[in-house]
């Protein structure tokens, strides 16, 4: 089997990227990760990285110009890495068209919310103040516009009452550590592409009960 080679942008925490990591160890995962690009030079996910003894780099786009510039360094590392597939985890700067186009259908991106809701920042926040019952997360190709783009791979699951924005987060963080290495899985072994924006080709997917929330048998 050759493993696909991963690229990976993160701008903080990196438990995504950590998550795929470890999913990376299995002998059967058809990936590896060859390359952690961060554009804020302190960020945690860079110290996984570095345990994991993946090689680094970080790209701070305090130091370019312009947006063309900063993606233009991205690019060329991702290309001297021999990069085929990029996974942004956390990266929270929006890429250029030209970027885009250079990596469609090659490039995911992970949000935490069931897409095409709740798109942009401050994503538990807002869901609270909509009382939304249900919540997730999303894997997806990504496309210029923010959180937009074909998507791979979505996890759902209740929103509770009494939820903060951080035990939200939480749960959903927990679902999207499963998510992601179960989505590039699927991209990196070809088991799904790109068909006319929308992802086909997935033979896994079975019917399940719906997810009630407030369940059917609340008693009232
Ligand atoms: C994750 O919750 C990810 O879904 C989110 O940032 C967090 C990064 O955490 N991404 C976005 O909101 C993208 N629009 P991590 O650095 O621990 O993986």
């Amino acid at each position: 089997m050759t493993r696909k080679r991963v690229g990976v942008l993160i701008s903080g925490r990196g438990s995504n990227l950590e998550a795929l990591i470890e999913a990376c160890k299995a002998p059967d995962y058809p990936a590896k990760i060859v390359l952690v690009i961060s554009n804020v030079p302190d960020a945690q996910g860079l110290a996984r990285a570095e345990t994991a003894l993946i090689p680094t780099l970080t790209i701070n786009h305090k130091d370019f110009a312009s947006r063309e510039t900063f993606d233009a360094a991205l690019d060329a590392a991702l290309k001297e890495a021999k990069v085929e597939l990029l996974c942004n985890a956390g990266f929270l700067r929006l890429h250029t068209e030209g970027f885009v186009k250079s990596w469609r259908d090659r490039h995911l991106n992970i949000h935490p919310s069931l897409l095409p809701a709740f798109k942009g920042l401050h994503t538990h926040a807002r869901v609270l103040d909509e009382g939304a019952k249900i919540s997730g997360c999303t894997v997806h190709f990504v496309r210029p516009e923010m959180d937009c783009g074909p998507i791979v791979a979505q996890a759902a699951l209740p929103v509770l009452p009494g939820d903060t924005q951080e035990s939200l987060a939480a749960r959903v963080l927990q679902a999207e550590h499963r998510l992601y290495p179960h989505a590039l899985r699927l991209v990196a072994s070809g088991a799904v592409r790109v068909e006319g924006e929308r992802v086909v080709g997935m033979t896994q997917i079975r019917d399940q009960p719906p997810i009630f929330s407030p369940p059917l048998d609340e008693e009232i």
